[in-house]
């Protein structure tokens, strides 16, 4: 097992700045997720880890060693690719042993590591099989016993599950998790799918074009994103952007929203930006509550589409003045239906203010 340090790496491809100053401290035996929109930098920033791909400047240590210059072989890493990548015309033992045979290991230890990877994998059963006659989850399990008997220090997961349909990916994900519980090793696993990334990370580190936006635990960012890409970025159904204005009134801060505006929120303190009132109210679908739209800090607003899920609902309502319509999401079923007008209620705890540039703005809701 061993740490990995990033310090200050980028990469360009040509003109093309694919990883820009990332740097990024992995513990050891943590489990950490670099998650991101396609053409982000993910993958860049993996394979250099890996060292299939070359580091443009800054500095790689894994286990307090620099390894810049050294062979991908050589670095104690296994990586786990989304495409498996077996032999074909070798069996699934064959496949799992490969790398130990190049080594040149004894046999003996090859077939006894194979073996317990296999157990653990629970591909016991298939090991004289050939590729072609696994399924798409049982192949990904053989990719991973390959990684698992080279007994790496660091694992490296590109996108391993996406090949998979959702049943057995989250599956594969629980199967993930257990795997890091038992074998403690340090992982980095890359994924654009946020739940995947919500379940599985010890630590999630969000890119953006190339660079860090925010790092943290997986409830950390989701309940506090430094801005309106982290905000946008986390949670299933996505958090609504809101066009809003700042009003003082008295000691306190108001929020305005709608057309006539309607003073929905009252803040002890904002530290308001530069950039002036004009504001993004941030607000989770699980964060509104519906209320009677008389009530003076209520948003009245009008039920377009109505998703009913089985446990929760979901309502798209439109409010007068605003272009989009704003999700909110109820728990159970709901007896609210299309054209009703209802009152929008936001939870003065769970809001986020974003400027003008999409910074997050510092806020404290007013005692009610
Ligand atoms: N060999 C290459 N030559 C030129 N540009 C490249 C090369 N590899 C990657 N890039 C560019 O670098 C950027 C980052 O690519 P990367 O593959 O790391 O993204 P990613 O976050 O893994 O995306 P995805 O989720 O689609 O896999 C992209 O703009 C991509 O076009
Ligand atoms: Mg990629």
């Amino acid at each position: 097992m061993a740490s990995v340090e990033l310090r200050n790496i980028a990469k360009s491809f040509g003109s093309v700045e694919a990883v820009r100053d990332v740097s990024l401290s992995i513990g050891d035996g943590e489990l950490v997720v670099f998650l991101g929109p396609s053409g982000c930098g993910k993958s860049t920033l993996l394979r250099m880890v890996a060292g299939l791909e070359e580091i443009t400047s800054g500095d790689l240590l894994i286990g307090g060693q620099r390894m810049n210059e050294v062979a991908a072989a050589d670095r104690g890493i296994a990586m786990v690719f989304q495409s498996y990548a077996l032999y074909p015309h070798m069996t699934v033992a064959e496949n799992m042993g490969f790398a130990l045979k190049m080594l040149g290991k004894p046999r003996a230890e090859t077939e006894r590591k194979v073996a317990e990877a296999a157990a653990i994998l629970q591909i016991e059963e298939l090991l004289g099989r050939k590729p072609k006659e696994l399924s798409g989850g049982q192949r990904q399990r053989v990719a991973i016993g390959r990684a698992i008997v080279r007994e790496p220090e660091v694992f490296l997961f590109d996108e391993p599950l996406s090949n998979l349909d959702a049943g057995l990916r989250a599956q594969m994900r629980v199967e993930i998790a257990r795997l890091h519980e038992r074998l403690g090793t340090t992982m980095i696993y890359v994924t654009h799918d946020q739940v995947e990334a919500m379940t599985l990370a010890d630590r999630i580190v969000i890119l953006n074009k190339g660079r860090i936006e925010q790092q943290g635990s997986p409830l950390d960012l989701y309940e506090k994103p430094v801005n309106r890409f982290v905000g946008g970025f986390l949670g299933q159904p996505q958090m609504n952007f809101i066009p809003a204005q700042l009003v003082s009134s008295g000691g306190a801060t108001e929020l305005a929203v709608g057309v006539p505006a309607r003073r929905v929120l009252q803040f002890a303190n904002v530290v308001a930006a530069a950039g002036g009132t004009i504001v993004e109210l941030g607000v989770r679908p699980d964060s509104i509550s519906i209320v009677d739209p008389m009530l003076e800090t209520a948003l009245p607003a009008h039920v377009v589409v109505v998703e009913h899920l089985g446990g929760s609902s979901l309502l798209y309502v439109q409010v007068d003045g605003l272009e989009e319509l704003v999700t909110v999401e109820l728990r159970g079923k709901t007896a609210f239906a299309r054209h009703e007008t209802v009152g929008l209620r936001f939870d003065p705890q769970r809001v986020h203010l974003f400027d003008g540039g999409g910074k997050q703005i510092e806020s404290r809701a007013a005692e009610e």
